[in-house]
């Protein structure tokens, strides 16, 4: 077994098993980032452990389930338990965690600094900023807001949130500075159309964008028309947001992924997640503040849906026209 092996998701459970078995409490290391194969851990979850990666096309692989945060830090629950749900997602491989400069107004990112405080090494983290902050000398301000409280250096990746109004020039050369002064190892976008993105092409270095990160689950299929092909014509990956159906994971009642789960002894959440992540070159950013719905959540690293299976969710859920 290789690393190319795992960093093309070709791993089923039981293959998975085998290593985490093999490897006990050590960690396994790709790309940089680490992904944990930790011991102690049942049945479902160390089967949960990272083995679907995906990577970007500067050859950084990152887990291809992370961790999404926009409504962590909104005293719904205690900060501990949310600051728990994201130390159980990354001690289960889910190491990517994604953020914005707006979330919570900004508790959410010093929610994260705590959580990763002591182990930045092991997370590829993700912030945002907003498309009324992307002028040069702000947009640097905004980034050392993010990094202050996020406590660290530097951003793993830095995305223009929305589209609105950014000129898209200013932004990409402001990102380039910011990723030349070792602010942010690279930069991307959010919530952009193929025609933004043909507009951001067409920049100088504006093909250094390292992803679009948009709406994308089983039950809104619309990017598979038009801009998930495009990104994979650039072998760009894309991120999905919402992979649960977003705030209220309204998917999550729908009987046939819940039949699916089922069969597979894992949850319907499980389900919606692997079938997310299906492709290879997309990376799904659940939400969670509860440690046991992320040890759900992280089975998808290692669920192999079947060809029947995505017949089955195909028919429940057909693909855009
Ligand atoms: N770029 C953008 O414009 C944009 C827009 C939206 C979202 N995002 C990013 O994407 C992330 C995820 O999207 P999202 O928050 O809209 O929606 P989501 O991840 O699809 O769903 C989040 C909801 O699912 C629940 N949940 C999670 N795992 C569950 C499980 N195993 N069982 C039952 N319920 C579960 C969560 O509640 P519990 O906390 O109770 O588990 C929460 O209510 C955001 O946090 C944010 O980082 C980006």
């Amino acid at each position: 077994m290789t690393i190319e092996d795992l960093n093309t998701g070709l791993l089923n459970r039981r293959e998975f098993n085998g290593i985490c078995t093999t490897l006990g409490s050590s960690l396994l290391t790709i790309g940089g980032i680490a992904l944990s194969g930790a011991s102690p851990l049942d049945a479902a979850t160390s089967s949960a452990s990272a083995a679907r990666t995906v990577k970007f096309r500067d050859g950084t692989v990152v887990p291809a389930i992370g961790q999404g945060s926009w409504h962590l830090g909104e005293e719904k629950r205690p900060a501990a338990s949310e600051e728990e749900a994201l130390r159980t997602g990354l001690s289960l491989g889910m190491t990517l965690i994604d953020t914005a400069l707006v979330y919570a107004g900004g508790r959410s990112e010093e929610l994260i600094g705590r959580v990763i405080a002591g182990q930045r090494d092991r997370v590829f983290l993700v912030s945002k900023v907003p498309p009324d902050r992307a002028t040069k000398d702000d947009i640097a301000r905004a980034c050392e807001t993010s990094l202050a409280r996020l406590g660290t250096d530097h951003l793993d990746l830095y995305l223009l949130h929305w589209r609105a109004h950014a000129n898209l020039s200013v932004t990409v050369t402001s990102f380039e500075d910011l990723r030349l002064a070792g602010k942010i190892r690279a930069w991307g976008v959010s919530n952009f159309s193929v025609k933004d993105m043909e507009e951001l092409f067409r920049i100088p270095r504006g093909d250094r964008c390292a992803t679009n990160q948009v709406l994308y689950n089983i039950g809104e299929r619309s990017i598979e028309r038009d801009l998930l092909p495009w990104c994979q014509q650039q072998k760009m990956p894309v991120m999905a947001y919402s992979p649960l159906g977003g705030p209220g994971a309204s998917l999550l009642r729908d009987p046939t992924l819940a039949r699916i789960g089922a069969a597979h002894g894992c949850s319907a959440a499980a389900v919606a997640l692997a079938w997310t992540i299906r492709s290879g070159n997309v990376i799904a950013i659940p939400e969670s503040g509860s440690a046991a719905h992320v040890k759900e959540n992280a089975v998808a690293l290692s669920l192999t849906l079947t060809p029947e299976d995505l017949q089955t969710l195909d028919a429940a859920h057909p693909p855009p026209g």
